[in-house]
């Protein structure tokens, strides 16, 4: 029995149905049920929703064999303790620097918001770029309308959260796609059920029929 931890939300939502194209059917509505362990048809594997940012650790301590998450939150989290050996092609976004639509920063010094601290730290230290970071847990777009700060890094995908906050996007830091992360312990001890898996994964993310 595999234990799958799931980012609820966005990626729960796009994940299910290419675990359905590999067999792993959860019993109960995963996006409705408040049951945090959900079993599959056949008992193929449980599904666990978590918040996307404790699916690292899950995955590292082994309580989940297997995780489903951003790369964004991968990055984030910093050190990989796991393998991280498919992209799944889903959740697909960039995180950005991001600013008010033609206003540079009057200071040297910019104020950046975000709830990426790791990734932003280290992006604009290697640019070798002064700022000050000030550390949100949700909607980023604000910051800079308010006063709180010049600039944002936050996911972009189609654009229209930024517009409609007169934002722009300013630069590119990467290109996020969601992820199967896996425990290495579990890797050598499950190994034959978790190559199974990945395999399928793999066909199916090659036909791409379970995209949108
Ligand atoms: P939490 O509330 O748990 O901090 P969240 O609100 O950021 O999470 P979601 O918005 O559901 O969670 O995003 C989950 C993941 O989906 C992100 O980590 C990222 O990988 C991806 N994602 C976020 N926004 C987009 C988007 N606009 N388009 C595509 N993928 C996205
Ligand atoms: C994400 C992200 C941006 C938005 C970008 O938020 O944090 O705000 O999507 O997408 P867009 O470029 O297509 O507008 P989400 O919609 O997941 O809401 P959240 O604030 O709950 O994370």
């Amino acid at each position: 029995m595999l234990n799958i931890a799931i980012a609820k939300g966005r990626i729960l939502k796009e994940a299910l149905p290419l675990l359905a194209r590999a067999g792993i059917v959860p019993l109960e509505d995963a996006e409705k049920s408040r049951k945090l362990i959900i079993p599959t048809k056949n008992n193929v594997a449980n599904i666990i929703i978590i918040r996307a940012t404790d699916v690292p650790t899950y995955v590292e301590y082994g309580a989940a064999e297997l995780g489903i998450v951003g790369k964004d939150v991968l990055m984030e989290y910093g050190d990989q303790k796991f393998f991280e050996p498919i992209d799944l092609k889903i959740g697909q976004c960039r995180l950005m620097v991001a600013g008010i639509k033609n206003q540079t920063p009057k200071s040297h010094r910019i104020r950046v918001a975000t709830k990426f601290s790791n990734i932003t730290k280290r992006y604009f230290v290697e640019q070798g770029r002064q700022f000050d970071l000030i550390k949100l847990y949700g909607s980023m777009e604000l910051a800079p309308l308010v006063g709180l700060a010049d600039q944002i890094v936050d996911l972009v995908d189609t654009g229209n959260t930024l517009l409609a906050n007169g934002l722009e996007p300013l630069e590119l830091i990467a290109t996020i796609s969601t992820r199967l992360i896996v425990n290495k312990a579990a890797m050598k001890l499950k190994r034959e059920s978790i190559m199974m898996l990945m395999e399928n994964l793999e066909s199916i993310i090659e036909d791409g029929s379970y995209l949108k």
